[in-house]
């Protein structure tokens, strides 16, 4: 079963990423061990494990990826950390757990949150080290890490999705904040993967484009999750985005829309996909497989 063999591939991504944290000593140690607690509290590995699949595609081999998993979970770690701060969605519950804030308080949730996005980049400049490294293709993969997580990517679409918070926002507005919050850290992944296998420039653009729109179903799910699950099954609150006054995909669209335009942009990615002369069927199925997603 695809689900059987994602569960231990995302196991395997965590034994190998938990080695890059840095120690817990020192006397910065209470904000090191805050970037555990929430790095560690499980999570799906989604974005390590398109990664590395996408490596897979292109050929690529080695240990060279290593390095860069770490830094996407990091990154995306980082963007939860301060996506549930009393400021922006104040939530108490991630990956099963109290949050950061919670249990270690605003301060050291913020500068955890600090910490983890700086040692990404620490630890993406390790691909250096690997026997297997080119230089070029770490600098282009160095490239996209800096700027799809930033203003005109992740950190722009939390900008409108906090800025828009409580406005009747229109459909071109919600897919701007799906697009720019959720989608570039899946782009960043992907196209990463991609660049360190060697692919050439236009299917790495076809790489970006697939995950675009995995990206944006990924967002459509997420809000309905946020509607039809549990806070048992997901590990976070559900309600969130009601309470917080957010327009999601289901207001604007309709729940029964709304899972169909999951299906209709997964699609679109898997065309893509299957137009490029490489084949990865775990990936495929992977993405196929986020179609219908619980948590
Ligand atoms: C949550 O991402 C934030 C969104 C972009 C919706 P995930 O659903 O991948 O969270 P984890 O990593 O599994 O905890
Ligand atoms: C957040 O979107 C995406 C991030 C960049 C963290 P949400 O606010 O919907 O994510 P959840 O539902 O809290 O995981
Ligand atoms: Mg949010
Ligand atoms: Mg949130
Ligand atoms: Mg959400």
């Amino acid at each position: 079963m695809i689900e059987t063999r994602i569960a231990a591939q995302a196991k395997d991504i965590e034994e190998r990423i938990y080695a890059f944290l840095p120690e817990i000593a020192g006397n910065q140690k209470i904000v090191i061990d805050a970037m555990h607690y929430t790095f560690k509290a499980g999570g799906k590995r989604l974005r390590p494990m398109l990664m590395e699949e996408t490596f897979r595609l292109f050929g690529g081999e080695g240990k060279v990826v290593e390095p860069f998993m770490a830094a996407i979970e990091m990154i995306h770690t980082y963007s939860l950390v301060h996506d549930d701060l009393p400021a922006l969605d104040n939530d108490d519950y991630r990956r099963g757990r109290k949050t950061a804030h919670i249990v270690y308080g605003e301060d050291m949730a913020i500068l955890a949150g600090d910490a983890l996005l700086n040692y990404a980049f620490e630890t993406a400049c390790k691909a250096l080290d690997a026997e297997d490294a080119d230089p070029l293709r770490v600098a282009k993969a160095l490239r996209v890490l800096s700027s799809k997580p930033g203003i005109f990517g992740m950190i722009g679409g939390q900008v409108a999705d906090v800025a828009w918070t409580g406005q009747q926002i229109n459909l071109e507005q919600l897919l701007f904040i799906h697009k720019l919050k959720t989608s570039a850290l899946i782009e960043c992944s992907m196209m990463i993967g991609a660049i360190l296998a060697g692919a050439a420039d236009d299917q790495v653009a076809a790489v970006e484009k697939i995950a675009g729109n995995i990206g944006i179903a990924f967002q459509i799910q997420d809000d309905i999750l946020d509607v039809t699950s549990t806070t048992e099954e997901l590990g976070k609150p559900v309600g969130s985005d009601e309470e917080q006054g957010k327009v999601t995909y289901i207001a604007l669209k309709g729940l029964e829309q709304a899972k169909e335009d999951v299906e209709s942009y997964t699609m679109e990615a898997i065309e893509t996909l299957d137009g490029l002369p490489y084949e990865n069927t775990f990936l495929r199925e992977l993405l196929l497989s986020l179609i219908h997603r619980s948590k």
